[in-house]
């Protein structure tokens, strides 16, 4: 059972699975609670990029205090396992780096972020004493930027902005000087992390980090997505937002111990995959 209110899912990406008799589509909002019965959860439900989850911070926060509330308490009721897509961006604006699971970040708590960042924290400290308090199987991962086909075009995301800029030959927006970097996962790996993950025996809870250590500039990541489109775009540098970390790498050994886990799709690799797909998007 697939569960999205659609706010920034859309029907299209599942479209495929629709007339499979497995596969049952539902739209609910998880700030509301919900009365299935399933064996396990994936609680995935979130805006993730920053224009979509600023647009309503209120609704953003909601959604993952009062989503992962309601979720937990489906999974108490019905004794199903439970998965948190939690995020790196609970480590804020980090002081090491990489970052291991056991830093616990330095986030700003009255933000534009924070709705987000604060909100998942939230959400993982209630996973955590739903298992502390009420023994509930939970699975939580941190997952760092992770891109791919199916991506919203107006996701905001910096591979997907990069992406269209670059096929509609529009200049691509650069924040800052593009001198900040960011690691890059490719969905497959991402997928593949947490079916690992929610495999593991009882009593593994992460949090786990997921993503790919591999550390590119902005502006490498914009060569890069020029060179792949054989785009003629100019870059255009815009004032970096408040509170943009500016640095972020996944350091991923716990996920290697526990998870035999590592990802498998380079950059170059991923990208091309990504262009293809938004081609096709942009040419319809
Ligand atoms: N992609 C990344 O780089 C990344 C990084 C860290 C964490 N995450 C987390 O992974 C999850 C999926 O992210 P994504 O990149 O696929 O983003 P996405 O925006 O593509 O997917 C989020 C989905 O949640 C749905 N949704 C939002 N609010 C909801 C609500 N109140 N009730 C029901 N459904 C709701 C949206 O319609 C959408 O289908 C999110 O929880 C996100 O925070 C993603």
């Amino acid at each position: 059972m697939c569960v999205d209110n659609f706010f920034t899912g859309s029907k299209k990406n599942v479209a495929h699975l629709l007339s499979n008799p497995d596969f049952e589509l539902m739209r609910h909002d998880v700030t509301f609670p919900l009365y299935v019965e399933v064996d396990r959860i994936f609680n995935l439900a979130c805006p993730a990029s920053p224009v979509h989850y600023q647009f309503d911070p209120v609704q953003t926060t909601k959604t993952s205090v009062h989503g992962a509330i309601n979720m937990l308490g489906l999974a108490k009721r019905i004794k199903a396992r439970i998965f948190q897509a939690s995020t790196s961006e609970v480590y804020g604006d980090p002081e090491i780096h990489p970052q291991p699971e056991s830093y616990w970040g330095k986030v700003n708590p009255v933000g534009p972020r924070s709705c987000y960042d604060e909100g998942k924290r939230c959400a993982e400290t209630l996973f955590f004493d739903y298992f502390r308090q009420h023994k509930l199987d939970i699975k939580v991962v941190r997952i760092f930027n992770t891109y791919g086909p199916r991506m919203h075009p107006n996701d905001g995301r910096v591979v997907s902005n990069f992406i269209v800029q670059a096929i509609k030959g529009e200049d691509i927006t650069i924040y800052g000087d593009g001198s900040q970097t960011r690691s890059f996962c490719y969905v497959d790996d991402l997928i593949d992390g947490f079916v690992r993950m929610m495999n593991t025996p009882d009593g593994v809870t992460g949090p786990v980090n997921l993503g790919n250590p591999g550390e590119f500039t902005m502006l490498e990541l914009a060569e890069r997505v020029l060179r792949l489109t054989a785009s003629r775009s100019k870059l255009s540098f815009k004032p970096l937002p408040a509170d943009d970390p500016k640095q972020r790498q996944p350091d991923i050994r716990l996920a290697g111990e526990l998870l035999g886990w590592k990802p498998k799709v380079d950059l170059e690799e991923g990208l091309k995959r990504t262009i293809h797909y938004f081609r096709h998007v942009v040419a319809n």
